[in-house]
């Protein structure tokens, strides 16, 4: 056993005996005889927040990651005190505090034990800096696995790896790079079929270490700032996600033209071009609802401003475009050209709206503009500036989304990529150097920019995307995963990179498909397409120092594929839009991984390929060129396979075939999938049927619709639809019963049923306890029928 006095040689400090304890409501301080305070916050029976200071001197609490929404309140607190510790109970966990260390450990109300504490909090003061910094260390429990934070370029699990917290603009970043675009300091724990989930809510850069220095210890440390982290208790690693979200807070549901599949290239221009690309999307019925204006859009890469030999009538360009259903989407980074007769520039500068050096002058650094200045977004006047920019861009001329990129914040030609540490700060009246304020950045001007294009595009919902994000960044934006290489191994990454996002909190998130830096081949670009459409944000984009990236650009085999899967896209729209409401109402990551889904099968806990879109479909990219098929990990339960209708059960791995224009996908039996007819573009058609894809299951299984206008805030007045459907079958008979909520009143009169696998031959078919003739249900074979949306129960029997 180390004792703390022995490792003070170390140059770490380690909190010494408690002397002093005090309850206030919902607050538990423990206080240490060298000044460290422990303050406990019981936010739910399941979330804890535990902060430390030293010196008995807390900073002002304040966090930009917490959702003021999030839910507070517990059913049970109580504390005892032993000889040797204190013993705090809520109705799901139980926390021992140790007297003379200050130690922590939490285990369940059974007395397993779920996370405890190895050398606990210790800090080293940093006279380089001034401060602390900060450290935790825990045990490692037996078997333990680690998920989550954000956007890492390494194997899903990562028990065995050190990651890095500090955004980072990194160009064609290779597997287990670090560190990337995203800080995200939460991560999952699972052992001995218990999940919980710690959020280290603390910006400035910091580091974790998951078994990898040390086998038996998971620490983590940040160089500043406060020890300050939220502890999740699942069991199950739903209840964690959940959890986390809830706290750091879910979007508004986007209109669902942005779920459609958009286009994008660095850039289209000139006009004439955008346009073309735009015709041939129609002319060869690829559906398409978005395209992309990169940088050249602008006058010298100028914000807010546009390059009028390129685009003379840019209005009129996205009138046009918008009468073909296309929505503009424009870029806007954070870089301020210097140049005085620029009047973004001018009224930043007449404002004193940006970043300066520690010793008084503007933080000044290239980017693609050259020389600029950056503005404070993390000064609430400067995000208010901010939004008001977008009137012309939004307002007049009609670009329906933005695009925030280099907001790490990136700056060319020094070696750091970023600013200089010194840079100052407003953080919301907290004044800070760039340590601090620098994760954050990103976030700060996405969410400027979204307040702006919300209020420009109001009545219409808006829609931004972000490269840089921290936790929490979610509630405003959604993201893609920067700049990507046109190689097998990055549609691996891809893959993780989205589904540890969507384990983290931001299900919004989506790879720039094919890759952005050099040049995929027709094959590669198929198989990422097949992965991408079934990512939350579904979007083609690539650097155009190369060939072209276009559907249509790898010759008709692969534009064939391509069409075929962005029509399943756009047929499961309703689905992917009931994916994004369940998301938001709370907190299920719109992609599983396997772990998530089932964490009792050990099986998955070091699967990375195969995840579960929503709820009910099984997917798995096929990684490799040349393949017929592939081998993987199909999920405890049965499944059909969409392409054969072949059932499987799962729990096992096995060979699944899937040729070029086939990527292996399942359905889990019993599950109900909507789906709308192939439109070229969101809203083309008024939607006259829903189809209704039943997967026959002898039990029981639910599934959920839900719609509503596809834009606007109507459903936040109760005008929605949402449809649960309780399916029952046995041997001789299927039952469906529908649940509805909501006000919205749906465009189609009749749901499509087409029944998948039934093992009989439909002979009685009743609708709300009354006979239905055959002849009456536009009865096609064996396996489609027509019914009123507003039926309450189909009994279907067999002879
Ligand atoms: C950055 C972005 C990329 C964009 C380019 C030009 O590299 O990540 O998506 O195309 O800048 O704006």
């Amino acid at each position: 056993m180390i004792t703390n006095t022995e490792l003070e040689y170390k140059g770490n400090l380690y909190p010494n005996k408690i002397v002093d304890f005090l309850q206030d409501a919902d607050k538990l301080f423990f206080t240490t005889a060298n000044g460290v305070i422990l303050q406990i916050t019981i936010l739910r029976d399941s979330v804890l927040r535990f902060r430390y200071a030293t010196e008995n001197v807390f900073e002002p609490d304040f966090s930009y990651a917490i959702n003021d929404d999030a839910g507070i309140g517990y059913n049970h607190l109580n504390v005892v005190k032993t000889e040797t510790e204190y013993i705090v109970e809520t109705s799901k966990i139980r926390v021992l505090v140790d007297i003379d260390t200050l130690r922590v450990q939490i285990s369940d109300l059974d007395g397993n034990i779920i996370n405890e504490d190895e050398l606990g909090f210790h800090w080293e003061e940093n006279y380089e800096y001034g401060g602390n910094v900060v450290k935790m260390s825990k045990i490692t429990q037996g078997a333990e696995s680690f998920y989550g934070m954000g956007d890492k370029a390494t194997h899903s699990n990562l028990k065995g790896k050190r990651v890095d917290n500090w955004a980072m603009d990194q160009y064609a970043f290779g597997k287990d790079q670090e560190p990337l675009y995203k800080a995200i300091p939460f991560y999952i724990g699972l052992h001995n079929n218990i999940s919980y989930g710690l959020f280290f809510d603390n910006t400035f850069r910091s580091y974790f270490d998951f078994a990898h220095e040390r086998r038996n210890v998971t620490s983590f440390w940040a160089d500043g700032g406060e020890m300050n982290y939220y502890f999740f208790y699942g069991p199950k690693m739903p209840d964690v996600v959940k959890s986390y979200t809830d706290l750091t807070g879910t979007p508004e549901l986007p209109p669902l033209w942005v779920l459609g599949f958009h286009q994008s290239k660095w850039s289209y221009y000139p006009e004439k071009r955008v346009k073309e690309v735009a015709k041939k999307f129609r002319d060869l019925k690829i559906p398409c609802d978005a395209i992309y204006l990169d940088i050249d859009y602008m006058e010298g890469f100028r914000c807010f401003t546009w390059n009028n030999n390129y685009f003379p009538d840019p209005k009129k360009m996205v009138q046009e475009l918008s009468d073909d259903g296309f929505k503009t989407v424009a870029i806007i980074d954070p870089g301020i050209k210097v140049d005085k007769d620029y009047w973004v520039y001018q009224q930043a500068k007449d404002n004193d709206f940006f970043c300066k050096r520690g010793d008084g002058p503007y933080m000044r650094g290239k980017v693609w503009p050259g020389e600029c200045n950056f503005p404070d977004f993390t000064n609430p006047d400067v995000r208010e500036w901010w939004a008001t920019l977008y009137k012309e861009l939004i307002g007049d001329i009609g670009v329906k989304a933005v695009w925030n990129d280099m907001n790490e914040p990136a700056v060319m030609e020094v070696p750091t990529k970023t600013f200089p540490l010194d840079v100052r700060h407003d953080y919301d009246g907290h004044p800070c150097s760039h340590r601090k304020a620098h994760n954050i950045y990103g976030t700060q001007m996405a969410r400027a920019t979204y307040e702006g294009v919300k209020k420009y595009v109001y009545p219409k919902r808006p829609f931004v995307i972000t490269r840089s994000a921290y936790s929490g960044a979610q509630r405003f934006t959604s993201t893609w995963t920067g700049d990507n290489v046109a190689t097998w191994e990055h549609l691996w990454i891809a893959n993780v990179q989205v589904q540890r996002m969507c384990m983290s909190g931001f299900s919004f998130v989506g790879s720039d498909i094919g890759g952005f830096a050099e040049q995929p081949n027709g094959e590669l670009f198929a198989r990422w397409i097949q992965l991408g459409v079934f990512h939350p944000f579904c979007r083609v984009h690539s650097s155009g120092d190369h060939g072209d990236q276009e559907p249509w650009s790898f010759g008709s085999e692969v534009t064939n594929i391509v069409r075929k899967f962005i029509e399943l896209r756009y047929q499961l729209l309703p689905y992917l839009y009931t994916m994004f409401w369940n998301y938001i109402q709370d907190g299920t990551p719109m992609l599983q991984p396997l772990v998530h889904y089932d964490q009792e099968d050990t099986q998955t806990h070091f699967r990375t390929d195969e995840f579960i879109f929503g709820k009910q479909i099984l997917v798995c990219p096929v990684q490799e060129p040349n393949a017929k098929g592939r081998r993987m990990y199909v999920p405890r339960g049965k499944w059909y396979n969409y392409w054969t209708e072949e059932t499987i059960v799962g729990g096992k791995e096995r060979w699944v075939i899937a040729d070029i224009d086939k990527i292996p996908l399942f359905i889990k039996e019993g599950a109900i999938i909507p789906k709308y007819p192939v439109q070229q573009y969101v809203g083309e058609i008024e939607i006259t049927e829903l189809v209704l894809d039943v997967y026959f299951k002898i039990g029981a299984e639910s599934s959920t619709v839900y719609e509503d206008g596809q834009d606007g805030f109507d459903y936040k007045k109760g005008r929605y639809s949402l449809r649960k459907f309780r399916l029952r079958g046995k041997e001789n008979e299927l039952i469906i019963q529908q649940f509805k909520d909501g006000s919205f009143i749906t465009p189609y009169k009749n749901f499509t049923f087409k029944f998948h696998g039934l093992p009989f031959k439909i002979a009685n078919v009743e609708v709300d306890n009354e006979k239905v003739a055959l002849k009456d249900l536009k009865l096609n074979g064996n396996n489609t029928i027509e019914i009123s949306k507003d039926f309450t129960e189909l009994h279907i029997t067999g002879n």
